[in-house]
């Protein structure tokens, strides 16, 4: 098993990070691209394991795909041309190739057999599975087609109006990827606002797609154009390091080019009303996604709460949250949370098992956390749980520690971060 030791940090922390390509945008690009007609180019690519998953599994039916570390090329022929791969498809660990690309082989004339790490084949699939198959795929598994591996058999799909009944961007997704497969209009109905990358990049492809109050409707049937795809930083990374810069004293970052969607952006609402100092430059649009450099330093923060209407709009980011809580003066709630449950893995427990070997005051909730600020953390060993998240909370706890702490199992981290450590490194002085 994977073993980093990590020494508390004796400096502050300064200097300019280029965090990696956000992962929601990353997957979504090689999935139109696929699906267009065209060469899609792709910059700044998220180059992490999830991704890899998604170009693999378009390579699988036969799509033409070059990799230049985060420059990718697709060689789109359309959906017609996607064919019946030979052999099962591996999802890895990735939640998002495994939902977006059921409603994409639901709409198509072939089998499928999909499987996935023992982490994702433990995540819910008939979130999906459920409204995928009231559009007329044939979707089957272990419990009822609820878990991985699962057996497709996509075709000719029929549209239908859809109220999600959980909050995920992921569910959306999948079902208007099915519905740009399907006959007539699809509509998704989602009562919370989710993150909306999909919808903006259908449109980037050429695509049409509309959003009335909470209503979103796509014409099935349609072809997409290839497009040039600029992926920006994904702030779900840089999370990591706008909270060192807040808890490490003097600390001062600039995080460049990081994607400001105002469905992803309720870490920086929080931090701002938790006491942070932020400041965003730079602000402008590409591809029709927000991004800015966002300036942090230092600061004391206080307790808040997290909850309702905000929480899909920073739930990559809880963990992270709670670690800055858990330094913040008072008390902080964090409730509406329980998809929480269902990530990587289950975040609520292992946000609160990790923290409090480190010292923090947390108890789990059904649905969050409640956290009492102002302790101050210590060393120990503590464990992943094989989630790139918790790994990255853990080593971000590490640099305002008392003591060592040893971080097990932190290889996941290669997921969404790559370079973690060696960005790390690149703003501090003493770290090894
Ligand atoms: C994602 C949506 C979210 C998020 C995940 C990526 C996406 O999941 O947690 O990291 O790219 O659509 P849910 O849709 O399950 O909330």
């Amino acid at each position: 098993m994977s073993k980093k030791v990590l020494e508390p940090l004796k400096s502050s922390l300064s200097g300019e990070l280029t965090v990696p390509g956000d992962k929601s945008i990353s997957h979504r690009a090689v999935i139109f691209g696929s699906l267009a007609e065209g060469t899609t180019e792709i910059t700044h690519f998220l180059d992490g394991e999830d991704c890899m998953r998604t170009i693999d599994a378009f390579r699988a039916m036969g799509v033409e795909i070059e990799k230049d570390n985060q420059k990718i090329v697709v060689h789109g022929q359309g959906i017609s041309s996607l064919a019946e791969p030979e052999q099962p498809i591996n999802l890895g660990n990735s939640g998002t190739t495994a939902r977006l690309l059921l409603g994409v082989l639901s709409g198509l004339p072939h089998h499928f057999v999909v499987y996935g790490d023992e982490s994702l084949s433990r995540r819910p699939m008939d979130r999906v599975s459920i409204p995928l198959r009231k559009m007329g795929a044939e979707i089957d598994g272990r419990e009822n087609g609820r878990l991985l591996p699962l057996a497709v058999r996509g075709g000719s799909l029929q549209n239908i109006a859809y109220e999600t009944p959980v909050k995920s961007a992921q569910v959306k997704s999948a079902v208007l990827l099915a519905g740009l497969l399907a006959e007539g209009t699809t509509t998704v109905t989602e009562k919370t606002t989710t993150r909306d990358h999909t919808e903006t990049m259908l449109r980037g492809f050429g695509g049409e797609i509309t959003k009335q109050g909470d209503v979103i409707s796509i014409t099935g049937r349609q072809s997409l154009k290839a497009a040039k795809v600029e992926v920006p930083g994904d702030i779900s990374s840089a999370a990591f390091f706008l909270a060192a810069g807040t808890l490490v004293p003097g600390s001062k970052l600039i995080l460049k080019k990081v994607g400001l969607n105002p469905t992803r952006t309720g870490m920086l609402d929080v931090l701002t009303d938790m006491g942070a100092r932020l400041d965003i430059i730079n602000q402008r649009t590409v591809g029709g996604e927000a991004i800015g450099d966002i300036l942090v330093e230092y600061s004391s923060l206080k307790g808040t709460t997290i909850e309702g209407e905000i929480i899909p709009r920073l739930i990559d980011e809880l963990p992270i949250v709670a670690l800055l809580a858990s330094r913040a003066e008072g008390e902080t709630i964090i409730r509406d949370a329980e998809e929480l449950r269902y990530k990587e893995t289950d975040r609520i427990a292992a946000v609160v098992d990790t923290l409090a070997s480190l010292g923090a005051d947390i108890s789990a909730t059904e649905d969050g956390m409640v956290i009492n600020g102002g302790s101050s953390l210590r060393g120990a060993v503590v464990d992943s749980y094989g989630d790139h998240r918790i790994g990255m909370m853990i080593a971000i706890a590490s640099l305002i520690a008392s003591g060592q702490v040893v971080l097990t199992n932190h290889s996941c981290i290669g997921i969404s971060y790559p370079d973690f450590f060696a960005d790390l490194q690149k703003i501090s002085t003493n770290l090894s």
